[in-house]
């Protein structure tokens, strides 16, 4: 009797925990080979779509390998590297599902890459990302890291533009994009993707951003940067105290002498290295996720009103310039 019991204890401490863990493990293979059978699925029925509508611009094989290509600029991608400028992902990362989604549906503004929202049902756009994937394979090496979250919103204020202006001066995005934001910059000449075409920095008095042009879409579009293009991504560079800023003489052969004292004022007004430190990594934080703002507020600010002539041409403006 005794020895019946001490099965029954030993078989619901030690056997039954075991039995159900490894149904648990079965059952989430199992789960893993539906998913991946099902993603199979929808790369089959994406092949037919993309054989019609992208393949002039993609070629066959996913490399851009076409005649329509010649003609273009930018160059549509090649898929074959995996890579792609339109993400919520860090740099160097995939994108998600949903990245190549929204590239799918809203298209790439400005340049010749249409939007597919009104020509292919959501299905079709959703098959079409199981396709696309098969072209590189990284998508089945590796997994998108972590999406880089977009804090809430600050209010625009004329005094949140002024802060954004100085950022922009110190982080010398004026470099490529110039000092008025009209893409003209002493490095803007020669710039060339990844994929070795030219590429140019963008003018920001045209609005209509490739990525989206909220202050939501400039916001994720300069913290995850634009992979494969001379856009870095500017994540962690928001760090910059008082100390760190006092030689400003790298600005002197491009920016004005008086351009250069507001901006030597305005580093007066920055946080030393001493208090920085003293800060909290909340604090912190909070002092780099306003200066990110600060920064979208003045890009956007760039963005001129234009004649309704330009509006009923700012379809293709790269295509047709
Ligand atoms: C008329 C030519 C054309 C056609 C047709 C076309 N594309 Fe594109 N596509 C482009 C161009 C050009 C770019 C590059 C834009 C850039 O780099 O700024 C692009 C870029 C992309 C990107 C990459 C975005 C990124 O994050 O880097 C995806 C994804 C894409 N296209 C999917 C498709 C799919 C799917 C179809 C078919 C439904 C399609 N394209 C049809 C021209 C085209
Ligand atoms: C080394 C040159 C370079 C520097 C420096 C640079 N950019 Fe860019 N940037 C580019 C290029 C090139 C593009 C266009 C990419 C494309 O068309 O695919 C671009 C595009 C952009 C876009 C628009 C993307 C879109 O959706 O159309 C934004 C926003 C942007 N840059 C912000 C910034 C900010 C803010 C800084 C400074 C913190 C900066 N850039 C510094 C080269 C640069």
């Amino acid at each position: 009797m005794r020895n019946i019991r001490m099965f029954f204890v030993f078989f619901l401490i030690g056997v039954l925990p075991c039995f159900l863990w490894s149904q648990d493990k079965k059952i989430e293979i199992l789960e893993k080979e539906i998913k991946k059978q099902s993603l199979r699925e929808a790369a089959n029925a994406g092949e037919k779509t993309y054989k019609i509508s992208c393949l002039p611009c993609h070629g066959e094989h996913g490399d851009s390998e076409t005649e329509a290509a010649e003609y273009l600029d930018p160059k549509p991608r090649a898929f074959t590297l995996g890579e792609y400028k339109f993400r919520s992902t860090p740099s160097g990362s995939l994108p998600t599902d949903q990245n190549l989604f929204r590239t799918i549906t809203n298209g790439v503004s400005g340049t010749s890459m249409p939007a597919w929202e009104k020509f292919l049902s959501e299905q079709e756009r959703q098959n079409l990302v199981q396709y696309i994937k098969t072209f590189s394979r990284r998508f089945e090496q590796w997994q998108p890291d972590e999406e880089i979250l977009i804090p809430e919103e600050i209010a625009s204020t004329p005094g949140t533009i002024a802060q954004g202006e100085r950022i922009y001066q110190i982080m010398e995005c004026w470099a490529c994009h110039g000092n008025t934001g009209k893409g003209d910059g002493p490095s803007a000449s020669n710039l060339k993707d990844e994929w070795q075409n030219p590429i140019k920095a963008y003018d920001f008095t045209m609005g209509n951003y490739k990525g989206g042009s909220s202050e939501h879409d400039i916001y994720r579009t300069f913290n995850t940067g634009l992979s494969g293009t001379p856009m870095p991504s500017y994540y962690d560079t928001f760090i910059f105290t008082k100390e760190g800023l006092s030689d400003l003489s790298n600005f002197e052969s491009y920016l004005s002498k008086q351009e250069i004292e507001g901006i030597a004022a305005w580093v007066d007004t920055l946080i030393t290295d001493k208090k920085f430190e003293a800060l909290t990594e909340e604090q912190r934080e909070v002092l780099l996720i306003e200066r990110r703002w600060h920064l979208v507020h003045y890009v956007k600010s760039l963005t001129r009103e234009r004649g309704w002539f330009y509006k009923l041409f700012k379809q293709d403006t790269e295509l047709t310039k």
